[in-house]
């Protein structure tokens, strides 16, 4: 299937407000789940339909990059058995979906320490990122054993690094210099972090990146996202007034 180019609805929305680069921490899928009876990775295989789903409004609204929120750094504190069936997901996932992700000129990038995951999977996931590298289309960012906390402290030993080897002096490390060592430098800065599930925290999501971003929360458990929802937080975001500091324009 190859995902439209085109969006129909565009006209609905003055293109020129619309976020161009949105997060998401996807978070609800247990309790979706639990409510239905089940275990909780049939909530996750659920919360992978609805990847699928946010993939596709993204690439219809143009927007040059999407981040979900996979795996953080502190989800290795759950049970063994959620832990295996989450990584089986996602070699699954990254095995079946990386042709149509070609095909619809998605770049995937997966943000966050790999290391830890099993040396398959890192295979796999440097083949995809390689694959998809030179696509001019939406930047599809996975994060995976991430945190925001993690991003921080491996920009900072980049620098360190840095002066270390006396490229750089300790004087000359400002914000810009961090901020080329932090994850999506390249990319356009976040504008709005979407979060379902109804919790109203970070959990250690993007910690830099988005010192300015618009913040949407939603009770829809994440299994659920769908375009309507999607669009409500893309229009909430279009009424906000970004100040960056600026005094306030009424
Ligand atoms: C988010 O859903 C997915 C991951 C953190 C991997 P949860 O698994 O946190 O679902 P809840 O919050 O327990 O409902
Ligand atoms: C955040 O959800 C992480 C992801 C969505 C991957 P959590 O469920 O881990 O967050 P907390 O524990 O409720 O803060
Ligand atoms: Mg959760």
């Amino acid at each position: 299937m190859i995902l439209s180019q085109r969006n129909q609805d565009l006209s609905t929305f003055s293109s020129n407000l619309l976020p161009r680069h949105v997060a998401i921490i996807m978070d609800g899928n247990g309790r979706w789940a639990r409510r239905r009876g089940k275990l909780r990775i049939v909530g996750h295989q659920a919360g992978f339909n609805a990847v699928r789903r946010a993939v596709h409004f993204a690439v219809n609204y143009r927007f040059d990059a999407l981040t979900l929120y996979a795996f953080s750094s502190e989800n290795w504190k759950r049970p063994d058995k959620e832990i295996d069936s989450l990584m089986q997901l996602f070699s699954h996932a990254l095995n079946n979906e990386i042709d149509v992700l070609h095909k619809n000129n998605i770049k995937l990038r997966i943000i966050g320490d790999i290391n830890r995951f099993s040396g398959e999977l890192q295979k796999n996931i440097h083949r995809s990122e390689k694959l998809t590298s030179n696509n001019s289309g939406l930047t599809l960012n996975i994060a995976a054993n991430y945190g925001g906390r993690w991003d921080i402290i491996q920009g900072v030993k980049q620098l360190a690094t840095q002066v270390q080897q006396g490229i750089l002096t300790p004087n000359q490390i400002d914000e810009d210099a961090l901020c080329k060592c932090i994850c999506m430098h390249e990319l356009a800065p976040v504008d709005l972090v979407i979060r379902t599930g109804g919790e109203h925290r970070i959990s250690n999501f993007l910690l830099w990146q988005i010192a300015y971003a618009e913040l949407f929360f939603t009770d829809v458990l994440w299994p659920d996202f769908n375009d309507v929802i999607f669009k409500r937080a893309v229009n909430t975001f279009m009424k906000r007034e970004r100040r960056f500091g600026n005094s306030a324009s009424i």
